[in-house]
């Protein structure tokens, strides 16, 4: 469910005209919805209101400010893998109380940011990690909060570069050896132990993986609990997956996952913690694109349009499907077109979709990709030196840029000549 809607014959995000928004800040641009951003963190609000709980937005997915303030204002925690995004969490006003500090390579300097502006826990992912953020809490007088990361060797049944639970993944601790692990963070006076951690991938369009982890994790908490340790928080990640097609089979249900959550771990007292990034903001954002031409190959059709890779990545990078829509309706029984929908950066890579059935378009039109708004912004870069595209925020019939495209001399600004060069 998203507020991208087709009004009058004009694609609209809430209120808004997206022909509006491009005419005002140019294409290629993000376009946000806070009206589904709050609608989905609201969702799996509800769906854990049968215990205590917190929704920690993975702020991975998407960190803009104005986003992180939509989300924090609601209520949502965060969940955050560098110092930067910590950072960013705080600017935009969340307590540091709400904050969860995840990640399998957190440097001292990251975690002495962390725990001097306040952290609700770390989750620990080695002991190496444990033993220097054991130094670095007792070099500044605290004892901090730790789950430890289990690995509990669960296939989630997602695509290879971002499924993460198991053993040949780099992340967590084997879940065979939690027992030795948490005896030693025991031992070590600069720590607390409070829980446990689990994620096991993203983009999950079932829910028999977590249904695995989420036991093992039970049992887990039973086991740890004998040996005297208190367990008294579980993060169970994200990863809950989208519809990215419109054909795709739906993917789990909010409240059907809230519900796996309590039959699985509920009867544990536990206070729960779940870390959803792209169910939250995937279908929250587009992307919107110009077509520049239309090019006739030998035996196919090239539409070329303004975005590319380095806006959108995802498609590149593990052959993502998006769907991509004109902004102008088309006309009931409109003729369908099939292209190759690629991007100006001189890479074959840089191709969004491969024969690609949708209604014709021409050059000058807009194109709209759908669920753009998780891993979208966030993994743009400046390849061939394209300014980052903007990001535009919608809430009702307003809308304002929330982050500018940088022009070109602030962009090539941004290099410095080493003084031998000057
Ligand atoms: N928690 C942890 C520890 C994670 O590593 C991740 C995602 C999440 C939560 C949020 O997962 P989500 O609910 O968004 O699935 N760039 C890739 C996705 C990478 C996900 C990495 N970790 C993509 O575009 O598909």
């Amino acid at each position: 469910m998203d507020h991208f809607v087709y009004r009058g014959g004009a694609l609209y995000a809430e209120d808004v005209a997206i022909a509006d928004i491009a005419a005002t800040v140019g294409t290629p641009f993000y376009v946000y919805s806070t009206a589904t951003l709050k609608r989905h963190f609201s969702l799996f609000d509800d769906a854990l209101s049968w215990g205590d709980h917190l929704v920690c937005f993975a702020m991975k997915s998407l960190s803009n400010q104005a986003v992180i303030k939509v989300l924090g204002d609601a209520g949502a925690g965060m969940d955050v893998v560098s110092g930067g995004e910590y950072l960013r969490a705080r600017a935009a006003g969340v307590p540091g109380g709400r904050i969860v500090f995840s990640g399998v390579g957190k440097t001292a300097d990251e975690m002495r940011l962390a725990i001097e502006g306040g952290i609700r826990q770390f989750n620990v992912e080695s002991e190496p990690e444990m033993i220097v953020l054991d130094q670095v809490a007792r070099s500044l007088g605290v004892v901090v909060p730790i789950t430890v990361r289990v690995n509990p060797d669960v296939d989630a049944k997602t695509h290879a570069k971002i499924a993460t639970g198991k053993s040949e993944n780099k992340f967590g601790i084997p879940i065979s050896r939690a027992r030795e692990v948490y005896a030693m963070a025991a031992k070590l006076p600069g720590l607390k132990v409070i829980g446990i951690d689990v994620h096991i991938g993203s983009q999950l369009t079932e829910l028999a993986p977590f249904e695995a982890a989420y036991n093992k994790v039970a049992e887990l908490t039973e086991q740890l609990r004998a040996d005297g340790h208190e367990i008294s928080r579980l993060d169970l990640g994200g990863g809950l997956g989208i519809p990215y097609a419109r054909s795709n089979e739906a993917p789990p249900l909010p409240t059907d996952y809230g519900a796996l959550i309590q039959r699985t771990v509920g009867h544990l007292g536990c206070e729960i913690e779940i870390e959803p990034g792209r169910v939250i903001s995937g279908n929250a954002g587009l992307m919107v694109s110009k077509v520049l031409y239309v090019k006739s190959g030998e035996d196919r059709e090239f539409l070329i349009l303004d975005g590319a890779m380095n806006d959108l990545i995802r498609p590149a990078m593990y052959e993502a499907w998006h769907d991509i829509v004109p902004v102008i309706e088309p006309a009931p029984g409109a003729e369908p077109a099939t292209y190759d929908i690629v991007g100006p950066i001189c890479e074959s890579g840089d191709t969004f979709a491969k024969g690609r059935d949708m209604p014709a378009v021409q050059a000058d039109d807009l194109v709209a990709f759908r669920s753009a708004g998780a891993y979208g912004a966030v993994m743009s870069s400046e390849y061939n030196s394209r300014p980052m595209i903007p990001e535009v925020l919608v809430d009702g019939d307003q809308f304002a840029v929330i982050r500018p495209r940088p022009t070109y001399e602030e962009m090539i600004g941004r290099d410095t000549l080493p003084p031998w060069l000057e």
